[in-house]
């Protein structure tokens, strides 16, 4: 078998590249590991830059984000018993976010690709990459106790931190940044109203705390925790115990309790693998680049690869040149360390390590005072935070 681009990976990456190249009538074939359901089952963050709004858009997936996605013109950063308000839209000349689950764009991409009858092998195993380096790349995988074989022109990677596409590439072709962090998130959904209009990131004596939502009836709440601790020594009333511990008086009064439906404990880790192509695979998303959550940074950089991948691809097909395909390394990486810094940065100034000593703790109670009054500090967070130009 034989189609142009071959798609490993069915997350935001696979299917907004998807999507994007149907568009131009480019075709694709994604191989996915998991089966569907088990893709629509994992929670992740929910904040998009307008910058991934309009990819969604041109990629016809935006209809539902643009009725039920909430717009956020602000955020609280909670310290010292009281909230700290950055109005975003204010310091960055009218920008906001909209706040819509990354399970809900994952729903949305694979009922367009349905409807459009494109091919997603689900539960294809053993998927390995061949030839890359080459004119003539292809891709074996099993399905159903079958191998099969597609030939293509292009691979693209987009099968996440644990994929098989950057282990296919020689070790001493990559060079790769990592730095782990000594604290995880666990997260909780639960059907209630949220505590705030928006989202209060809060810096507590015992930890960071997180107020999230996906709608005006279902939250999604964060605390840190100590790393290697497990999810079953978190009843419900004890995660909300320590939520409201950690957050100002008035914002711990608003928060409504309810039986939790998802609890899972992350791992926080920022990692980078340079560079993200190698002859004719390319790296997508999670697959070259993991940022700790704080910021929301995941999704809107896997979309921001895919706005330069699909750049390249739309020239090469359109016969115009390879030069947007030979930039799109170096393209992304610029963007993904800005966003690997902010994300690092946020992540240091709104969680307590086991090691900051007193000196630290006055430095970081120092820069959220000087992040809150002055202007430009607030400014330099907000053009972060609603998403840097592509
Ligand atoms: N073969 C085929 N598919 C694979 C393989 C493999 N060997 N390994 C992994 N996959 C699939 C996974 O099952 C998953 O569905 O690749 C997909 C990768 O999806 P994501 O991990 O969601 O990565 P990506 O699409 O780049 O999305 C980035 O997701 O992880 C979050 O924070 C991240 O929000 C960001 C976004
Ligand atoms: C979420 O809603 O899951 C969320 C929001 C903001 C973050 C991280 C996660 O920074």
């Amino acid at each position: 078998m034989r189609t142009q681009v071959v798609i490993v990976g069915s997350g935001p990456s696979g299917l907004l590249l998807g999507q994007l190249l149907a568009g131009i009538g480019v075709e694709t074939v994604i191989l996915e590991r998991s089966s569907r359901d088990h893709v629509l089952g994992r929670v992740r963050a929910g904040v998009l830059e307008q910058g991934t709004v309009d990819l969604l858009g041109e990629a016809g997936a935006a209809a539902r984000l643009h009725a039920e996605g909430l717009s956020h013109s602000g955020i609280s950063l909670a310290f010292d018993g009281r909230l700290h308000r950055i109005d975003l839209a204010e310091l960055t000349g009218g920008r906001h976010v909209t706040v819509y689950g990354q399970t809900e764009v994952t729903h949305d991409l694979m009922d367009r690709r349905d409807a459009a009858g494109l091919v997603t092998v689900y539960e294809a195993s053993d998927v390995a990459l061949y030839d890359f380096g080459g004119a003539a790349p292809f891709v074996t995988y099993d399905k159903d106790g079958i191998t099969h074989r597609m030939d293509c022109d292009f691979i693209a990677g987009c099968d996440g931190y644990h994929g098989v596409s950057r282990g296919s590439v020689p070790e001493r072709a990559l060079k790769t940044f990592e730095r782990q962090y000594p604290f995880g998130w666990l997260g909780v959904l639960a059907e209630v109203p949220p505590a705030d209009r928006e989202l209060v990131y809060a810096n507590h004596e015992r930890g960071f705390a997180l107020c999230s939502m996906r709608s005006t009836h279902r939250s999604r709440y964060y605390v840190q925790c100590p790393e290697g601790d497990r999810v079953e020594a978190w009843s419900d009333d004890r995660f909300w115990d320590e939520l409201r511990r950690r957050l100002p008086e008035q914002t711990a009064a608003s928060v409504t309790t309810g039986p939790s439906f998802e609890k899972s404990i992350a791992p926080l880790r920022s990692f980078v693998a340079e560079p993200m192509r190698f002859g004719r695979l390319f790296l997508v998303g999670d697959a070259a680049h993991i940022v700790p959550p704080t910021g929301a940074k995941g999704l809107n950089l896997a979309a921001s690869d895919v706005r330069y991948l699909f750049d390249g691809f739309r020239d090469f097909y359109q016969g115009k040149s390879e030069a947007g395909l030979d930039v799109y390394s170096a393209k992304a990486l610029a963007r993904v360390w800005k966003a690997v810094r902010f994300s690092w940065w946020m992540t240091n100034i709104l969680h307590r390590f086991p090691d900051t000593g007193d000196f630290g703790q006055r430095i970081q109670e120092a820069e959220l005072d000087y992040l809150v009054h002055s202007r430009a500090a607030s400014t330099a967070l907000a053009e972060n935070y609603v998403g840097l130009p592509y």
